[in-house]
């Protein structure tokens, strides 16, 4: 699929800087994850009164939803620096050693994309993380030797959409855990109203809320979603986003009122129509869509899932009743409700 969705948590080229500039700073200014932030406060506090390097902390959740923003909260808080890099820009253990050797005491090494880290380089890390420790080879064949070297003490900041496919030795290695959840409707509406304040956008609470239903719980998206929402208003109508302005122009780029696409709605209708309602294993609804695997248990199915109109099942994905009720379709003959739900 080379169209790009305005509904996608993952980031596009038209984000831009705003990405970037819209990022809050400071624990207090994140918006909502009320449990994950209230856990980083006291974690970072203690460990600031301690004059000790954060423990190493795994971030985990959908795309958008504020991974970066908050491992660069983390190092802000803690007054350190910060080294970003991804699991797949490793890719040799020299890359990494380098890296670790470089910091500075309490930095904050920041790994995107944790679970693309290629076997050898983790492996790396696991003395890293538990001992302050690196070894590495001197020489080639026979003459060669391991030499250990001291680490300055560090934090490891991963993050990942995908905790599952982290080794368990890897997981482990993480004192602190933290799952980011879909945005609730009202943090929306404030994230909203603070990307308009700092883009000088004009809003009214009503157009901030529609903006916020449509946003699929995910910050991201209601930026991006504000972003179009305002040439709509500038072209359309006199520059004002209010509740009536965000209905037009969302309608116009086919984002409904629960924040689903067109390709949202192909991808239930597929369920419903070709294969009766599931299951139907991911891989042949990847095929009937034309979509890659990893997209659709990425970027769709998350939110799907959590507004329940859609079941990963043992047997394959099954779209519920509720699915069949927003498609408009009833539900065939005979269709048991609790299989569904
Ligand atoms: N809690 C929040 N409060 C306000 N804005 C937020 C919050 N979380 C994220 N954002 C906004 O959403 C954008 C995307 O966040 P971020 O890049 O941190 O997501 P991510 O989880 O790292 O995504 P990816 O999985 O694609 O790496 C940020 O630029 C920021 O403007
Ligand atoms: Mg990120």
């Amino acid at each position: 699929m080379v169209e790009e969705r305005i509904v996608s948590g993952m980031r596009q080229d038209i984000d831009g800087d705003i990405d970037v500039s819209l990022r809050p700073k400071t624990l207090d200014e994140y918006i909502g994850q009320t449990q994950v932030k209230e856990n980083l406060r006291i974690f970072t506090e203690a460990a600031l009164n301690r004059n000790e390097a954060l423990d190493h902390v795994l971030l985990y959740g959908p795309p958008g939803l504020g991974k970066t923003t908050l491992a660069n909260i983390i190092a802000n808080e803690m007054k350190v620096g910060i080294r970003t890099t991804s699991g797949p820009a490793i890719e040799r253990q020299g890359d990494l050693v380098a890296l670790l050797t470089n910091l500075e005491p309490g930095d904050i090494l920041f790994i995107d994309e944790i679970h693309r880290l290629r076997r050898p380089i983790e492996e790396v890390l696991y003395p890293a993380m538990e001992d302050g420790v690196v070894d590495i080879m001197i020489g080639k064949g026979p003459g060669a030797r391991s030499v250990r070297l001291d680490l300055p003490p560090f934090t490891l900041v991963g993050a990942t959409t995908r905790v599952g496919m982290l080794t368990s030795p890897l997981r482990d290695r993480f004192g602190v855990i933290s799952r980011l959840e879909f945005y609730s409707e009202e943090d929306l509406k404030t994230i909203a109203c603070r990307a308009a304040s700092i883009l000088q956008i004009a809003i009214d609470e009503a157009g901030a809320l529609e903006i916020a239903k449509r946003a699929r719980g995910t910050p991201r998206v209601a930026n991006r979603l504000l972003k179009r929402v305002r040439d709509y208003a500038e072209v359309r109508a006199d520059g004002i986003i209010t509740n009536e302005v965000a209905k037009q122009a969302l309608e116009l780029f086919e984002v409904d009122e629960l924040g689903l696409d067109r390709v949202d709605r192909d991808l239930l209708l597929t369920i419903v129509e070709k294969f009766a309602g599931g299951p139907v294993g991911v891989e042949t609804l990847a095929a009937a869509i034309n979509e890659e695997v990893d997209t659709i248990e990425d970027v769709y199915e998350p939110y799907l899932m959590q507004i329940g109109y859609l079941q990963r099942t043992p047997r394959g994905r099954v779209a519920t009743a509720r699915a069949y009720q927003h498609l408009g379709i009833p539900l065939p003959e005979g269709t048991r409700q609790e299989q569904l739900f």
